[in-house]
């Protein structure tokens, strides 16, 4: 006898169906077969089903057992196929009516006692299955995550048996949580109040989440430079419940989402070591999956320590950054993760790590120096707005009782200059915010009166700006007016946003 179970795969962040044939016949020898493509692991479950079966009471055909992934183009890998085809198996021996299986998707991982185990990916197939009519059957870990996707019915299941008694109308369905998609938070653990001094610091980072810009700090050891990049994503305005689901599509994809956990609200805030492969970065695999670039997807991606880093991986993530996207090529074709991020890097100013540093002096040789300074001017350092010396913090500033201003009080300064931003760019499609605008766009509205000319003509000169530096200082200096709630760029803007570009300046001035 044949059963048709219906199931489905992940492919980048889209549920494609799959249909498991089952097909029981008399003749052969006895065991199980499998067509269509299979990865490795399908075939693994050949033990799991047999285990799974005869351990939730049911029998284990002794016939010949044919399984059909269908369609055969697409890659099926893991073990989400383990349910749908124990349902098949005893759907097409007899074992109970496959009417039951009208209408409905399963996915899930058996344990050998026929546990339902939860899986990756569950929320892009759920969210493929919208409004279609179905129900779909997922391991009990998941249903917070697939109950997401409106117009479906999702039934969680925890083991095997289960499933059957529901599928044959014994049993109700186990109710699931209603998601709460109200908007986000902001994440709370870490506040900017318990960062002493390093105005100039707080400030910088305040126009990076107030425009968008990327940021890199560049400071001797122990000054505070991860703690201030930490609590970026407490300043930036809470995700729409539409960034909210995206960046929860990306981690159920990448298999990071808890069980029983229903949708991620704060930003991502993503700090992959300096030892991360370049597949890691930007993602990659034999079956796509997001990388770090993606997991940081509406949130902050930090590259701390950056000239640690493999130059390749770095080189791999310039097309991501400019893009906002990144596209996965397979010989299977190719598929697309979103990667909108704020990239923020730190380093130390020089090798040893003390240049400029009163505390201790710095031992490098001017031509180490030189070279390590010179391994930043490549391509990724272009994507970089705002780059800024962080001082050690003075004593008394250490000291002193208090800390600074709370994050939630920069943040509704960020707010009120995203609100301008957003009404700016209304006509703008893909640009949101001045860390994103094209020449044309800086053209457009980064316009300078007469003295403000003067005074970025003068900085070009003295710094020997390029063209592209050029724009960037327009862009930063547009968000320190926004801001301030100015339409005009005016000569005290432009003249912070020249402050942020220490890297070109020459580099022997900064040992000396
Ligand atoms: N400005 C500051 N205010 C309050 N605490 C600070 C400050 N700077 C440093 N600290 C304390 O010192 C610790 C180390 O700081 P942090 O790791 O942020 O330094 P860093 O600049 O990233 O150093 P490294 O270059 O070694 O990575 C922090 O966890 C914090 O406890
Ligand atoms: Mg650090
Ligand atoms: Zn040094």
């Amino acid at each position: 006898m044949l059963a048709k179970v219906e199931s489905a795969a992940v492919v980048g962040l889209t549920g494609v169906p799959i249909t498991v044939e089952v097909d029981v016949s008399g003749g052969g020898l006895p065991g199980l077969h499998m067509v269509g493509l299979p990865d490795p692991t399908i075939r693994e479950a050949k033990e799991r089903l047999r285990s799974a079966i005869r351990n939730s009471a049911f029998a284990w055909p002794a016939s010949r057992i044919t399984v059909n992934l269908a369609p055969a183009d697409v890659r099926k890998e893991g073990s989400a196929f383990d349910l749908p085809m124990a349902v098949g198996v005893l759907a097409a021996s007899g074992q109970f009516p496959a009417a039951a299986l009208e209408r409905t998707v399963l996915l899930g991982e058996l344990a050998l006692d026929g546990q339902v185990r939860g899986l990756p990916g569950i929320l892009p197939v759920a969210l493929s299955l919208s409004g279609r009519g179905k129900r779909l059957l997922v391991p009990a870990a998941n249903a917070a995550e697939a109950a997401l996707a409106p117009e479906l019915t999702v039934v969680p299941m925890r083991d095997l048996a289960q499933a059957v008694r529901f599928l044959q109308g014994l049993e109700p369905a186990d109710p699931v949580a209603e998601p709460d998609v109200s908007p986000a938070g902001p994440f709370s653990f870490v506040d900017y109040a318990e960062v002493r001094g390093q105005g100039a610091a707080r400030r910088a980072l305040e126009v990076a989440a107030a425009g968008g810009h990327n940021l890199l700090l560049i400071g001797p050891p122990g000054v505070g430079k991860t703690m201030l990049v930490e609590r970026l994503p407490t300043i930036l305005p809470p995700m729409s419940p539409a960034e909210s689901l995206e960046v929860t599509m990306i981690h159920s994809a990448a298999g990071l989402l808890p069980s029983g956990f229903s949708q991620i609200t704060g930003r991502p805030f993503r700090h992959p070591h300096h030892t991360a492969s370049a597949p890691a970065l930007i993602g990659g695999g034999t079956i796509p999956r997001p990388g770090e670039v993606s997991l940081a997807h509406h949130g902050v991606l930090f590259l701390d320590e950056l000239p640690e880093f493999d130059r390749a991986a770095l080189e791999g993530l310039r097309q991501p950054l400019e893009a906002g996207r990144v596209t996965v090529v397979r010989t299977q074709g190719s598929c697309t993760f979103p990667a909108r991020v704020m990239l923020v890097a730190a380093m130390n100013p020089c090798p040893c790590g003390f240049a400029g540093d009163p505390r201790r002096g710095c031992v490098c040789t001017p031509s180490q120096f030189i070279k390590y300074r010179s391994k930043m001017s490549g391509p990724l350092l272009d994507r970089i707005d705002l780059q800024l010396e962080v001082p050690a913090v003075r004593w008394e500033e250490m000291t002193a009782a208090g800390g600074g201003e709370s994050s939630a009080a920069i943040r509704s300064r960020v707010e009120q200059a995203r609100r301008v931003q957003r009404e700016r760019f209304k006509a703008e499609p893909g640009c949101f915010v001045n860390g994103q605008m094209s020449h044309r766009q800086v053209r457009r509205f980064c316009r300078l009166t007469a003295e403000g000319r003067e005074i970025l003509g003068r900085a070009v000169e003295r710094l020997g700006l390029s063209a592209r530096a050029h724009d960037r200082v327009l862009r930063v200096a547009r968000t320190i007016a926004d801001l301030e709630g100015t339409a005009e760029i005016e000569p005290d803007h432009l003249a912070e946003a020249v402050q942020y570009r220490c890297l070109d300046r020459p580099v022997i001035e900064s040992n000396g």
